[in-house]
């Protein structure tokens, strides 16, 4: 736990790891099995990805013509504007290049077009990819990226997590669909839980074992012991989902769970096994289940979730209703206290005392299921 928070805290301060190839293939895949022509004629931007590291603008670029795309953009971000400072130099790959502009280079970003083929090999794909310097820096937040995100029907990248709110406000302003990596812990956010409690957003189909492995160039030693491998050069971050509101089969396959009682007999958490109930709330009208495999699928009332109930939701089999933070009753356990030590959260009663849990999500069964 302390590592995954140093992590957090060390990323925070510096935005450069980048996505791995077979990460983005397994989950643009996930897409396509539910529709294989989700990105048939349309224009998909991706605008934190300089297309000489992206393998964002890898992936795509290579499956122009399998994907039916109409325009791939990219655009990245200026090296003196990154928050994180590294030695710079520009690539071979642009400094070849007739109009290559040492300034430049350092000060504006650059947008990469692959629309037609430009070698008159007669197909559209990588090598066809043509750039320019930007305006600007390439800031998303800058007017001349959000031209070309109103002009895109899709955005897809892994975006600086230190601008993730603001990220997803650029999107959902635009009204544009989307594929972007975030923290679990994002889910939170009070501009992004409200957009998944009304399913306008929702988790993808995920990294293996919700671990992901991201590259780094330098900065290794920013990292906690067992963050970054030295033999692979990747770093694990837990906790890492994507985030999206294009549709996926994963997303529609109910949980299967048992009743109460087979709980009580069969499950594997103590905390549940043997039990002759679920902990009601002190603070609210429902019962803590501390893991999602241990939800009853019996039970008809509220029900309380750890937040990585999130990555198993299947919106035709449970509602969230909310989270502890805007629903937990504080002044019962104000007055149960005298004081409050914290927060809002929700309480469960444990040998006469009063215990604040973590972050919960509050569910409720469909009534169709
Ligand atoms: C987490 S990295 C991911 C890079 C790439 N999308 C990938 O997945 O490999 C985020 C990138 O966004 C860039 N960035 C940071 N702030 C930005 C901003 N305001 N506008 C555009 N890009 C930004 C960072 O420099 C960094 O390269």
């Amino acid at each position: 736990m302390a590592n995954t928070n140093l992590a957090n805290a060390k990323t925070a301060k510096n935005d450069e790891f980048y996505t791995q190839y077979p990460d983005i293939q397994k989950e643009i895949n996930a897409y396509l099995d539910y529709d294989p022509n989700v990105f048939r004629g349309k224009t998909v931007l991706l605008p934190c990805d300089d297309p000489e590291w992206s393998n964002f603008t890898k992936f795509f670029a290579q499956n122009f013509e399998l994907l039916g795309l109409k325009k791939l953009i990219s655009t990245s971000y200026a090296p003196e504007s990154k928050k994180y400072k590294m030695p710079y130099q520009p690539t071979f790959f642009e400094t070849e290049q007739p109009h290559f502009n040492a300034d430049k280079s350092k000060t504006h970003g650059k947008i990469f077009v692959l629309e037609r083929d430009v070698t008159g090999d007669n197909r559209i794909n990588i090598e066809d990819l043509q750039w320019q310097y930007l305006e600007g820096d390439g800031d998303f937040r800058s007017k001349e990226i959000r031209k070309l995100r109103d002009e895109a029907d899709i955005i897809v990248t892994n975006p600086p997590f230190s601008l993730f709110r603001e990220f997803v406000a650029w999107l959902v302003e635009a009204g544009k669909q989307f594929i972007i990596i975030g923290n679990m812990n994002a889910a939170m956010y009070k501009e992004v839980f409200p957009l998944i409690k009304e399913n306008k957003i929702w988790l993808g189909n995920g990294f293996q074992s919700g671990n992901a492995y991201f590259r780094i160039d330098a900065v290794r030693n920013e990292y906690a012991d067992g963050v970054y491998d030295e033999t692979t050069g990747l770093v694990k971050f837990r906790n890492c989902c994507w985030y999206t509101n294009i549709d996926h089969g994963r997303r529609h396959q109910p949980l299967r769970l048992m009743t109460m009682a087979d709980n009580f007999k069969h499950s594997k958490h103590k905390e549940i096994r043997g039990k002759k109930e679920y902990e009601p709330y002190v603070n609210f009208e429902g019962i803590e289940v501390p893991y999602t495999d241990a939800i009853p699928c019996d039970y008809n009332g509220a029900m309380g979730v750890p937040i990585s109930f999130l990555d198993k939701y299947c919106p035709d089999q449970f509602e969230i209703l909310g989270i502890g933070l805007e629903l937990a009753n504080m002044d019962i356990i104000k007055e149960k206290l005298g004081k409050l030590n914290g927060g809002p959260r929700l309480y469960v009663e444990r040998d006469g005392e009063l215990v604040r849990l973590y972050e919960r999500i509050l569910i409720r069964k469909k009534q169709s299921v």
